[in-house]
């Protein structure tokens, strides 16, 4: 049996989506031979309720030199993390020469807000093609896995934080402890810890199961969150639900008594407990669903090739390969997949190896059937893409049911 990677409590697994890859290594056409696999599945602590991968894929695999995520590829999202920017600054950079640190940077989509104030700010991120993209951007950026020492070296050189922040990258590390000692070592005594990650409620609430994939390790709850920031000797002290990404939170953690929680603390809680949200049965009809959805989405594509319709599928998203690859969507059902990367044009979709190709081609002549991938950037990409459904093309959706638009 695998234990809690936070408390080492029992874990008890719940959904099973089979053998992986990774979802971010896009191979070139004939060099499919030797891909990565590992066993994606889902498990509940029994002690502290965290959800949580049974399965932890080495983190050099995920964060390398050409790692193709690039945060400013969705206008949604730099709108999202420029106000953001002037949030943090206006509420927690607020003393005399402040100082900004944020895990994950990516390329500097939020930090260069914070670089073009003159507030001082470091970005720690592992990925040098995204971290020298945001250093064009005038950001300054440490090429590196933040962990203890990262913070140490940092809190010794530069002195501490008033704020450390991190959207989408705490929950891609398992090893929280190491963070956790590295926060306490950076933050000022009443500085705050700010993160905001995919929320288990939405997932489960839209059952959009494609929010697993081999980067996002743990799914938090507002419950699961504060007794982890207890164990660690932190409080949890706001949470704000966010609409990005399909659905997160985004909680403030603070030393014991620096600040008092807010309202929005207690509601969540009292909102989770009132629907079991991490309870084992909850878990289990969630998993139903899951299969539900895969059967349904299995049965409605190979339907539409039968009846000869061309189906194409829309943002070859890092959350798509756990789609692709758990309900056995490959080129025979769905012959090629659009997006706006330039990194993953003219490559495979990981283990599917549906073949990818520019946004531009989408129209070149329309499909009958776009399966929309990043249904998280679904206002985004409809409003781009409206000649689509005017020349009556139709989208495929498949959270939180499988239905065509
Ligand atoms: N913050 C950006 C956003 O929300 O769009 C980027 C999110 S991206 C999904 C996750 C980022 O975390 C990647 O750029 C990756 O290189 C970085 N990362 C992964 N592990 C990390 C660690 N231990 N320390 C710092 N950054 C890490
Ligand atoms: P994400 O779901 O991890 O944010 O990834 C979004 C993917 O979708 C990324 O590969 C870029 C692609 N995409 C498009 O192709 N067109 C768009 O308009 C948007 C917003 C994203
Ligand atoms: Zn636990």
């Amino acid at each position: 049996m695998t234990d809690c990677r936070i408390c080492a409590g029992p874990l008890t697994e719940f959904l099973d989506l089979g053998a992986q890859p990774n979802s971010d290594a896009f191979p070139r056409p004939g060099e499919t031979d030797g891909e990565f696999f590992f066993r994606l599945a889902v498990g509940r602590c029994g002690s502290c309720t965290m959800v949580q991968l049974m399965e932890e894929v080495p983190r050099e695999r995920m964060f390398r030199r050409d790692y193709p995520y690039h945060s400013s590829g969705s206008s949604v999202m730099r709108e999202h993390f420029e106000n953001t920017a002037r949030q943090l600054l206006a509420t927690e950079a607020t003393g005399t020469d402040p100082f900004v640190v944020e895990i994950g940077c990516n390329d500097g989509v939020m930090l260069a807000t914070v670089s073009d104030a003159g507030v001082r700010h470091l970005g720690v991120d592992p990925s040098q093609g995204v971290a020298d993209q945001a250093r064009a951007k005038g950001v300054r950026v440490r090429t590196a896995f933040f962990e203890e020492a990262t913070a140490l070296d940092i809190a010794a050189t530069e002195g501490r934080a008033d704020v450390v922040y991190a959207a989408n990258t705490l929950c891609h590390i398992p090893y929280l402890d190491s963070i956790f000692r590295g926060l306490d070592a950076l933050l000022k005594p009443d500085g705050a810890f700010v993160f905001e990650d995919p929320y288990l409620g939405d997932i489960v609430e839209r059952t959009s199961f494609d929010q697993i994939y081999d980067e996002h390790f743990y799914f938090f709850t507002a419950r699961s969150v504060q007794t982890m920031a207890r164990r660690y000797g932190l409080e949890l002290v706001d949470v704000v639900r966010l609409p990005v990404h399909g659905g997160e939170v985004r909680y403030t953690l603070a030393r014991p008594g620096a600040r008092v929680p807010t309202a929005a603390v207690a509601a969540l809680l009292a909102d989770e407990d009132s629907k079991a949200l991490a309870a084992p049965a909850t878990l289990e009809r969630f998993a139903a669903e899951v299969r539900r959805t895969r059967d349904d989405l299995t049965a409605l594509l190979t339907q539409l090739r039968a009846e000869g319709h061309r189906v194409v599928a829309y943002g070859a998203t890092a959350k798509s390969a756990t789609v692709a690859n758990y309900c056995g969507i490959g080129p025979e059902l769905v012959s090629v997949v659009y997006d706006t990367t330039p990194a993953k044009q003219g490559r495979l979709t990981p283990g599917s190896h549906i073949p990818i190709q520019p946004s531009e081609a989408f129209s070149e002549p329309y499909p009958d059937y776009a399966l929309l991938l990043a249904w998280n950037h679904a206002e985004e990409i409809m409003s781009k893409e409206r000649e689509f459904r005017a020349m009556g093309g139709k989208w495929i959706l498949y959270t939180p049911k499988v239905r065509v638009l």
